[in-house]
């Protein structure tokens, strides 16, 4: 199993769904877990850890604001002595049509989904190099994106859009921070639809495009992997765990597709 002792990581978006699962697996494999939010939820998912008896505190933190991502990278250094692992993983979906989609709706998705991972790659990686480089084990960055950035679909002009931006500042990341020699190696992750309150989003508007019932819209959600099921918080945490962890030493620059088989048709 990836070891994760004595390494710190950032969690944005931490308080529930995916970014909850990878703080308990990351907390599970050694690591020192600060989850971040701008729900307070995030202190119970925090409580819920340590009862466990796992390393895990919790920041009140909105990504789209860079003097926030600043505290929370000093907290981490303050706290727990330094950073090695962001997950930039704090996101937001609507499905709407072009024509629907408000300028102001098409800035809140970039905001959030892409001004948010930059504004915690570039607060953070000052704070992760000064680790990393000063030892074998990489640092590492890990940013969801998801199938969205890998192929279009109808209704998501602007979430494809901020996903696919991710996708390319992630390859973009990782090849400057090795030719600057900072060990530390940058990957994204691309889930189809997973069991969360954003997928919950998915199956509601298949219900209000074709008015059939919740049984029957998770049902063609599930259908549109080969899997023929929802994914799980878990089965990402476990992909995030291992891009973490020195398992993954060789691998930068890259996306991986946890997605069910859903875009290998
Ligand atoms: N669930 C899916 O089907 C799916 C598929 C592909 C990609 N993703 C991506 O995975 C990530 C996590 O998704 P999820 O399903 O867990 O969603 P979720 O809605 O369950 O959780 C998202 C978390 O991000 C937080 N967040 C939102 N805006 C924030 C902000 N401005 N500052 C700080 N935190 C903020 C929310 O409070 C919430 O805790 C997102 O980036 C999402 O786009 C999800």
């Amino acid at each position: 199993m990836a070891d994760l002792t004595d390494r710190i990581a950032l969690i944005s978006g931490g308080a529930r769904g995916i970014g909850g699962a990878i703080s308990e697996a990351m907390c599970a494999a050694g690591a020192k877990v600060v989850i971040s939010d701008l729900l307070q939820e995030g202190e119970n998912k925090a409580s819920e850890l340590t009862d466990k008896g796992y390393d895990a505190s919790f920041i009140l933190h909105d990504v789209t604001i860079e003097a926030e991502w600043n505290k929370t990278v000093s907290y981490c250094s303050e706290t727990y002595g330094g950073l090695d692992i962001l997950v930039n993983n704090a996101g937001i979906y609507f499905p709407k049509t072009i024509e629907e989609t408000s300028l102001e709706e098409w800035k809140q998705m970039f905001s959030v989904n892409v001004e948010g991972v930059f504004l915690g790659t570039k607060a953070a990686i000052p704070e992760i190099k000064k680790r990393s480089m000063e030892r074998e084990s990489s640092g590492s960055i890990i940013n969801l994106s998801s199938v969205a950035g890998l192929v279009g679909s109808p209704n998501h002009g602007a979430y494809s859009a901020t996903k696919g931006a991710v996708r390319l500042f992630t390859k973009s990341t990782a090849l400057e921070c090795a030719a600057l020699e900072y060990n530390i190696r940058v990957n994204s992750i691309h889930p189809g639809v997973i069991d969360t309150k954003m997928g919950s989003q998915v199956v509601n508007t298949i219900m209000e495009e074709t008015g059939s019932g919740d049984n029957e819209a998770r049902a063609q959600v599930s259908e549109l992997h080969p899997l023929g099921r929802f994914g799980k918080p878990e089965e990402i945490a476990q992909t995030a765990v291992f891009l973490a962890s020195d398992d993954s030493s060789f691998i930068t620059g890259t996306e991986f597709i946890v997605d069910g088989g859903l875009t290998a048709k």
